[in-house]
C-alpha cells in the first residue's frame, strides 16, 4: 500500500522549524522534527504550531515533535541541522570542536534508525560534518550529501541580478568548493539567460560581488547575531524534492569525491544530479585554470578542517 514519505529533521531550531513549514506546504511528507531532550517543548510547540498553520492553508501533513529517535525510524529523508550556529566574529570553522561531538552523535541515532535515508546535512562547518556523518553512519556516499552550493549560489544570483537590474528568475549562478571563505563562484558558468555575466557586468564590480558572496553568511550574522535561516532551509528542500520525485537536477551540492576532480576521500562542492538514486553522478566541467587553482585552493582549506577533525 503506497504511504506517504516520512522526513525526519534533525534539529528544531530556526532552520529546523522553517525546513519542517516548508516542506508541509509542500506537501513533501509528514514531518518528524527532532531535538534534544532539553528542547522537545520547542519540537512539540513548533509541530503544533505548523499543523494548525495546515489547517488555514489546507496541508495535511502530519508534523510531530519529539525527543525520541524511534520516532525518525524508517525516515526518508534526514535532514541535520543539529548543532550551534554562529555568533558574530565566529568563524564557521571556529564551530568546529562543538559540533563534531554532535554530528557523530546523529549519525550513530541515524545509522541505528534510518539506515535507508537519503542524508542532507547542513550543520557547520558543513565539508566536516558531512564528511563524518558519512563515516560513522557507514551510508553509501550517494546518500550522503551537504547542503552549501545551491545556498551560496542564490547568494551569488540575488547579487547579479541586483547589479544587473534583471529578475532573479534569469540569473543562474555556479558556487563550488568549500562552505567557507575559500569558496569558488564559477563565473564562467554564470549568465543571464545564457548571456555570460562577465559580458554584462565590468570586472571590478563582478569581483567585489564575489567578495561578497563568499561573505554572504557572515553579513548575515553580523546582522541579526545569529546564522541564516530562510534561504538554507528552501536551498536544503529543493534538494529534498530532487530526490523524492526523482527531479535529477544539476546542483552544486558538497558530494563525496574519490579522485573527482583530483580530491580523494573528501566532501567538497561540486556539481552532481540528484534524483531517485540520491547523487547520482557527479558531473565534471571545464574550469579555466584561475577556476581550478581557486578550487584546489579551497580543497586545500577542506583538507585542513578534515586533518583538524580527526584530532578531536
Ligand atoms: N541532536 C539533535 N539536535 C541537536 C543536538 C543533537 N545532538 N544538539 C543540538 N541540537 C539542536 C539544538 O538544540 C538547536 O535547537 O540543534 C538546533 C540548532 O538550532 P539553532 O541553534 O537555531 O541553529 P540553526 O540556525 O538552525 O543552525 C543549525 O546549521 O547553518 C548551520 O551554522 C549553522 O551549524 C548550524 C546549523
Amino acid at each position: 500500500m503506497p504511504r506517504r514519505n516520512k522526513i525526519a529533521l534533525i534539529g528544531a531550531g530556526n532552520i529546523g522549524g522553517e525546513l519542517a513549514a516548508l516542506a508541509a506546504r509542500e506537501e513533501l511528507g509528514d514531518v518528524v522534527l527532532f531535538d534534544i531532550p532539553d528542547k522537545e517543548g520547542l519540537a512539540k510547540g513548533k509541530a503544533l504550531d505548523l499543523e494548525q498553520n495546515g489547517s488555514v492553508l489546507g496541508y495535511d501533513a502530519h508534523i510531530k515533535g519529539s525527543s525520541s529517535w524511534d520516532d525518525c525510524a524508517g525516515a526518508d529523508v534526514v535532514i541535520v541541522t543539529a548543532g550551534v550556529p554562529r555568533k558574530p566574529g565566529m568563524s564557521r570553522d571556529d564551530l568546529l570542536s562543538i559540533n563534531l561531538k554532535i554530528i557523530r552523535n546523529v549519525a550513530e541515532n541515524i545509522k541505528a534508525k534510518c539506515p535507508n535515508a537519503f542524508v542532507i546535512v547542513i550543520s557547520n562547518p558543513l565539508d566536516a560534518m558531512v564528511f563524518e556523518l558519512k563515516k560513522v553512519s557507514g551510508l553509501p556516499a550517494e546518500r550522503v550529501v551537504g547542503m552549501a552550493g545551491v545556498l551560496d549560489s542564490a547568494r551569488l544570483q540575488l547579487f547579479l541580478a541586483r547589479e544587473m537590474a534583471v529578475s532573479i528568475k534569469d540569473v543562474r549562478a555556479m558556487v563550488l568548493g568549500g562552505h567557507g571563505d575559500t569558496m569558488v563562484p564559477v563565473l564562467s558558468y554564470c549568465t543571464v539567460n545564457g548571456v555570460p555575466v562577465t559580458q554584462l557586468i565590468a570586472k571590478d564590480k563582478l569581483d567585489a560581488i564575489v567578495t561578497r558572496t563568499a561573505g554572504g553568511g557572515g553579513e548575515i550574522v553580523k546582522l541579526m547575531g545569529t546564522s541564516a535561516y530562510y534561504a538554507p532551509a528552501t536551498s536544503a528542500i529543493a534538494m529534498a524534492r530532487a530526490y523524492l520525485y526523482d527531479e535529477k537536477r544539476l546542483l552544486p551540492a558538497a558530494a563525496y569525491c574519490d579522485g573527482d576532480y583530483g580530491y580523494k576521500d573528501m566532501y567538497i562542492g561540486v556539481p552532481v544530479i540528484i534524483g531517485g538514486a540520491g547523487v547520482e553522478k557527479i558531473v565534471k566541467i571545464e574550469l579555466s585554470a584561475e577556476e581550478k587553482a581557486n578550487l584546489d585552493k579551497s580543497a586545500g582549506a577542506v583538507r585542513e578542517l578534515l586533518e583538524a577533525s580527526k584530532k578531536l
